[in-house]
């Protein structure tokens, strides 16, 4: 039976049998690694795809493809049904108010790198400030660099401590009528700090300031609102969220993206070209030149859907459970320091070991069938702060369970045993 077919709708942490239910819903974990049971905890990485996601896809390819937005045949009407379907249930599930406040980009990086040339280009000037966080990933570093040495601007950074909880008091002094944006994350994908957006954005509005936020490892754990939030800018990569690479989306509020100019010039961002002049056309279009990735986008709206009929509450509490089991079983190994113990945290661990080098950590651990992530998690300037070059990292999703956890825990005894 399928968790869907048997969920009870309780509000409670899954059950075992739900739990082994919705393990079942995600296909992989019938692959084998060197023989071993799969033990997957990189979902931050990129998360599994449940069948759901799978079957959407191979359903369109085999029998529902065509290019959209541009036939008058059958199946071209099909596929934009389902593509401005599945944009709507993108709306629904963040709470937008327009789905043409939905533009669909490849990624949270081409979200972020979109605001940046187009908003930041046009209004942006010489002396404006931009306030990022010192646990920003890079793709929400580099791009203001990027603008910064265009235009002069001037990059602030927002501290954490030692434990990796954002500062909110030092956050704030670094307001001021010369801040035009603030670009911070909503969960670290390195230390799995949740920060507090709603008090960041609303601080930054009282400024006058704009709000982008980097929602890829908050929105598989937790529920978002982008309107209770108030967000200006919120973006978010569909493979982190059980859907298919390569598709991802920016949120804008409408008058934002109105007023910005389109990024990438091409096909059906147009209303009319002539040699002369182009007229754009309306939003959402204006920000999607080119064939998009249809499958991708239609993949990512059954996603949505299979994570709602999982229930995000329901899969957020079952994640805090897994971390706070997962830390104190961690905390216990001798040598092992946890990087990132802030209190309000998402299912992320990263850790380091006096014996051991985080990749030969990964290394031993995937030789026990159990993946995870070691490196510096595309966030340089948080490893510098830690003065680490890089920690491992385990990541939950909703599939996880505390087996996981003792398999890691039984994983880094090997380690020691191996390194100590
Ligand atoms: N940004 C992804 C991670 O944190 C790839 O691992």
């Amino acid at each position: 039976m399928t968790f869907q077919a048997m969920q009870s709708g309780r509000d409670v942490i899954f059950s075992p049998e739900e739990m082994s239910a919705l393990r079942k819903d995600f296909p992989i974990f019938d692959t084998d690694v060197y023989g071993k049971t799969l033990t997957f905890l990189d979902s931050a990485a990129s998360a599994q795809k449940p069948q759901a996601v799978i079957d959407t896809l191979q359903q369109f390819y085999s029998h529902e493809y065509a290019n959209i937005h541009r036939g008058v045949y059958y199946l071209s009407q099909l596929a934009t049904e389902k593509y401005e379907h599945a944009r709507e249930t993108i709306r629904d599930f963040i709470n937008a108010a327009h789905s043409n406040e939905v533009i669909f980009v490849r990624g949270a990086t081409e979200a972020i790198n979109l605001v940046a040339q187009t908003y930041g280009r046009q209004y942006l000037t010489a002396g404006d400030e931009v306030v990022l966080s010192q646990m920003e990933h890079h793709s929400n570093i580099v791009p203001w660099q990027m603008l910064r040495d265009e235009k002069g601007l001037i990059l602030r950074v927002s501290p954490i401590d030692r434990e990796g909880n954002f500062l909110f008091d030092e956050y704030e002094k670094l307001l001021s009528e010369k801040t035009k944006l603030v670009a911070i994350t909503h969960v670290s994908n390195a230390l799995g700090t949740i920060t507090p957006i709603k008090k960041i954005i609303a601080a930054a509005h009282k400024v006058g300031a704009k709000v982008l936020v980097d929602g890829c490892q908050a929105l598989p754990h937790t529920r978002v609102d982008v309107q209770d939030l108030d967000a200006d800018f919120y973006v978010f990569s569909g493979h982190k969220i059980y859907g298919p690479t390569g598709v991802g989306i920016l949120y804008g509020k409408q008058e934002l993206l109105d007023a910005m100019p389109p990024y990438h010039g091409g096909g059906e961002m147009i209303r009319s070209v002539t040699f002369e002049k182009t007229e754009y056309n309306t939003l959402p279009f204006k920000f999607e030149a080119g064939t998009p990735n249809i499958a991708g986008g239609i993949g990512l709206a059954t996603a949505l859907d299979y994570v709602s009929g999982v229930g995000i509450d329901r899969i957020a509490r079952h994640e805090a459970d897994l971390l706070s089991y997962a830390q104190q079983a961690m905390s216990e190994i001798e040598g092992l320091k946890l990087v990132g113990t802030a209190q309000e945290k998402s299912g992320i661990v990263s850790f380091t070991m006096d014996c051991a080098h985080p990749h030969d950590i990964g290394t031993i651990l995937d030789q026990n069938g159990i993946a995870i992530r070691a490196g510096h998690h595309c966030a340089q300037p948080l490893m510098d702060f830690y003065d680490v070059p890089a920690t491992a990292r385990a990541s939950f999703g909703l599939y996880n369970t505390k087996t996981d956890v003792d398999n890691l825990v039984a994983g880094l005894q090997k380690v020691k045993n191996i390194f100590a």
